[in-house]
Formats: C-alpha cells, structure tokens, sequence
C-alpha cells in the first residue's frame, strides 16, 4: 500500500466531527473484519471533543468490545486533572459507550516521573501489539490535532522528542508549558495505517496553508507526519482551510 495524502474541508466543525465519525466506523469496520480488532490512538485537546461526543450519541451500537482505544499523547497531570486528555476522553466517550474498561489503554502520567510514565505505556504498547526489538506498533487510526505553531500530538516544534527514531513513547519538556509531555514518538506516527487530523477554527489557519501548501525549515512537526505506507487524511473546516488556494 503505497501513502496517500487527501484533504476534506468540511462546512462547519460539525460537518467535521460528523466526516470524522464517518471515517472512524468505516476504517474500525475494515479493520474488525480484515483482523478482529481495530486499533486506535486518539487526539487529546479540545477540537475531538466533538467527534468523541459524536461517536458517543451515534454510534453506540459500533463494535466498542472489538475497539482498543490508546493515546496520542498526555500532559504531565493525574487522570482527573482539567488538562488530563483522558479526563476529556473519559468525560466525551467512555462513560457514555460500552467498551470493556480492559480495552482502554490510558497513559498512566500520574506517576511523578515522566519519562517513568513514557516507559510504562510504551512497554504496554509491546505487550498489546506483541513487538519484537525494534518493531514499531501499527495503529489502525491515529487521531491528531495540529496547534497554531504546528506542533501535533506532543511533539513541539524544536523539542526534543521530534529527534526520536526508535523509542515508542517519550517524555518531551515542552518550553513553551514549562511542561513534560508523554508523546507518541513520529515512527509510530509513520507506521499507521492511516493518520487523520482534525483541525477546525481561524486560528489554524495560517499553519494550515504553511503545512499543506508550503516547505518550511526544518519541517513543522505536523508536516513530518507522512504514514510510510499509510494513508494521511486532513480534515478541516472551512476556517481553518481559509488560506488554501487548492
Ligand atoms: C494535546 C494534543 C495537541 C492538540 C493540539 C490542538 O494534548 O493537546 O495532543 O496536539 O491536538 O494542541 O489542540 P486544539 O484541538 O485544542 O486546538
């Protein structure tokens, strides 16, 4: 399967999250049928919430016990923290479906080291996916957002983590939060099946036209994301899409 890259712009940031439910079913229905599970890393951040809240009113019939849900990324903070992204998650998606709590693999970034948290998802990255040495995971979906400097998942432009090449997960000092970060690693990224962002709103929309449209130096992290042999899905709403000329 060689990589492919298409971009959809949606209406509204509703007509988005009803696009990205859509996309969600129909690639966890491919996958549940191709090899009984559909693996998925979802975005943090406030643009999913929408699609999560989508997903959760919509399709609560979809197979969630065949659904393994991991995350993109975590900020430093307990899981009932206001910046937990699995706080949102939980509060958008998994209190209102039936998915076996087994089947939820949250970032455990209570624990007081970061990079102590990033070992232990990672480590429980190999155990679901069975990897061997230096083999990496291959998500069936991976959900992102991208922010106004064209960072993705945790992984900030100039910050250490965009360097990482063979660990799956790591703790990343984000300057710009005086913060770490449990990310997702871009060879992880690089190995789904297919990679879809979810970006709506005006502010986004100067980086979009520099992501898509433009090469900058060194690479905005959203623009290194390119699934080596997977597909690369953009969905935007018309703000965010504003400057694009294609
Ligand atoms: C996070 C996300 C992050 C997010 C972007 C966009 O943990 O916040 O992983 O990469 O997707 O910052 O955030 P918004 O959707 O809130 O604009």
């Amino acid at each position: 399967m060689s990589s492919s890259r298409t971009i959809q712009v949606l209406h509204t940031p509703d007509h988005l999250f009803a696009a990205a439910a859509e996309e969600f079913v129909r690639v966890g229905k491919d996958a549940i049928s191709a090899h009984r599970r559909f693996t998925v890393a979802l975005s943090g951040g406030s643009t999913p919430r929408g699609l999560y809240a989508f997903l959760a009113k919509q399709h609560k019939k979809f197979p969630w016990d065949q659904t393994f849900l991991f995350f993109g990324d975590e900020r430093h903070v307990p899981a009932d923290h206001d910046e937990s992204n699995y706080r949102m998650v939980n509060e958008t998606l998994l209190k209102k479906i039936r998915i076996p709590a087994g089947n939820v693999h949250r970032v455990k970034a209570e624990n007081r080291d970061a990079h102590a948290a990033a070992a232990e998802y990672e480590e429980d990255l190999r155990r679901f996916f069975e990897l061997k040495n230096d083999d990496f995971p291959s998500f069936d979906l991976i959900l992102l957002g991208m922010g106004p400097d064209g960072h993705t998942a945790s992984l900030f432009p100039d910050s250490q983590a965009l360097k990482e090449q063979s660990r799956l997960v790591v703790a990343n000092w984000v300057e710009k939060v005086k913060a770490y970060r449990i990310t997702l690693t871009l060879p992880v990224l690089n190995h789904a099946a297919e990679v879809a962002f979810l970006v709506a709103g005006d502010d986004k929309a100067d980086m979009i036209e520099q992501v898509l449209e433009a090469s900058a130096t060194p690479p905005f992290p959203a623009q290194r994301v390119r699934p080596t042999e997977g597909r690369l899905l953009w969905l935007l709403d018309e703000a965010a899409a504003a400057r694009l000329t294609c």
